[in-house]
């Protein structure tokens, strides 16, 4: 890899020699898959760290999305937001779901409660909101509405690990939360992903489903799919759990640095719950605090009126200096070919949503960024 370019993520790993005795062990056992013993020690571990009842590992972040929607027997329609990853709305495409996009708030980048229950339909049976970068949703309004109509809460928690609102797991809130272990994220292991569920009924179901639906030798429950984790990458799991905490630090040093610098130029903008987090918190919004964020993602916005240069402009003159920021989310999920169709997919219907998409850029943000690193992202903003 070229050692000028600074990349938008670097995988948390776990220290070799510790990882090769945990895989000596497993040799020796001979048991490398269904249930090991290392995977039976990182859902637990990770039950406790994360504060919820608790967890089932899959083998991705994706197919818990798609195993929460059978278990919860999910058709018909369901409102999601546009401004994600796409394995999002493809887990609603894949269990035959029609997902109806609503659009955004500016603050979060989250799906807009306001704007939820305008879309329920008769066939509406979910909501399935993300915390978007890891900001909490609201999802004391979102529960409100869910108990109004007598809808399901899946939360595609991809990016909330470890994210907590005054001391309690933000995982805890709706039916059930998925959560994505995939290389990029703060937490890795690997390819992997959970899901998080409230009683050990579900968890039982659960893991019956992403093991071909087997209750026992002889007896098949359900069409369930094949979504386990391997002995490897749970052990891979168990020794990154140690050091998230030092990562998630690290990665709010370098949020605070982004913020310190960022915050005053002209044509850049950020979420005021991160501007919250480091003490800039403007009177009026204050309801945020409590929060403990993971800063998996530092978004910048580019007004290219003020900033004088668009956000494209900006995003291409930071690769061609090696720092390689990404544009996530864009294109919206509701612009891919697959959903540009639907009627809630119309721009005039996600006018926020197109806003945000046409000026984000997430900056480098990862564990091992330098100072140098650092200052050499917020130069090239800076000096334009
Ligand atoms: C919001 C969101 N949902 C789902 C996923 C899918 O997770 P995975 O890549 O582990 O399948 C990701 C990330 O990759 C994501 O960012």
């Amino acid at each position: 890899m070229d050692n000028n370019k600074i990349t938008v993520t670097s995988p948390l790993l776990p220290n070799l020699d510790e990882f090769h005795e945990m895989l000596k062990e497993i040799w020796d056992s001979k048991w490398i898959t269904n249930n090991g013993s290392f995977h039976k020690k990182l859902e637990a571990a990770l039950a406790e760290y994360l504060k919820v009842p608790y967890v089932s590992l899959f083998t991705n972040g994706t197919l818990p999305l798609i195993t929460a929607l059978q278990a919860l027997r999910i058709t018909g329609e369901v409102i999601t937001t546009p401004y994600s990853f796409v394995a999002t709305t493809h887990s609603l495409w894949w269990n035959g779901i029609k997902p109806v996009f609503v659009d955004i708030d500016p603050n979060t980048g989250n799906i807009d409660p306001d704007k939820i229950e305008t879309a329920i339909t008769p066939k509406t049976t979910a909501i399935m909101p993300v915390h978007v970068y890891g900001k909490p949703c609201d999802t004391k309004r979102i529960q409100d509405i869910a108990d109004k109509y007598g809808l399901k809460v899946i939360y595609d928690a991809a990016h909330a690990f470890g994210v907590e609102v005054n001391g309690e797991s933000i995982l805890n809130a709706g039916d059930m939360s998925t959560l994505s272990f995939h290389a990029t994220k703060v937490y890795n292991t690997i390819e992997g992903g959970a899901m998080i569920m409230h009683d050990a009924k579900t968890k039982q179901r659960i893991d019956y489903l992403k093991n071909f639906g087997f209750a026992g030798e002889t007896t098949v429950v359900a069409p369930g799919i094949n979504s386990k984790m391997d002995e490897m990458r749970s052990a891979y799991g168990l020794l990154n759990l140690r050091q998230v905490d030092a990562a998630i630090e690290a990665r709010k040093n370098v949020a605070r640095q982004y913020v310190e610098a960022l915050k005053d130029v002209e044509g850049i903008s950020m979420f005021p719950y991160m501007l919250e987090s480091f003490g800039y918190t403007p009177l009026s919004l204050r309801k945020g605090t409590g929060v403990r964020l993971n800063y998996s993602y530092f978004p910048i916005f580019v007004d290219a009126k003020k900033y004088g240069m668009t956000r494209d402009e900006l995003y291409f003159k930071m690769k061609d200096q090696g720092v390689l920021g990404r544009r996530y989310f864009y294109p919206l999920i509701s612009e891919f070919s697959t959903y540009r169709g639907l009627d809630s997919a119309w721009p005039e219907n996600l006018p926020v949503a197109h806003k945000m998409a046409n000026s984000v850029i997430c900056l480098p943000m990862h564990h091992a960024l330098t100072d140098e690193d650092i200052q050499r992202t917020i130069n090239l903003i800076v000096q334009k």
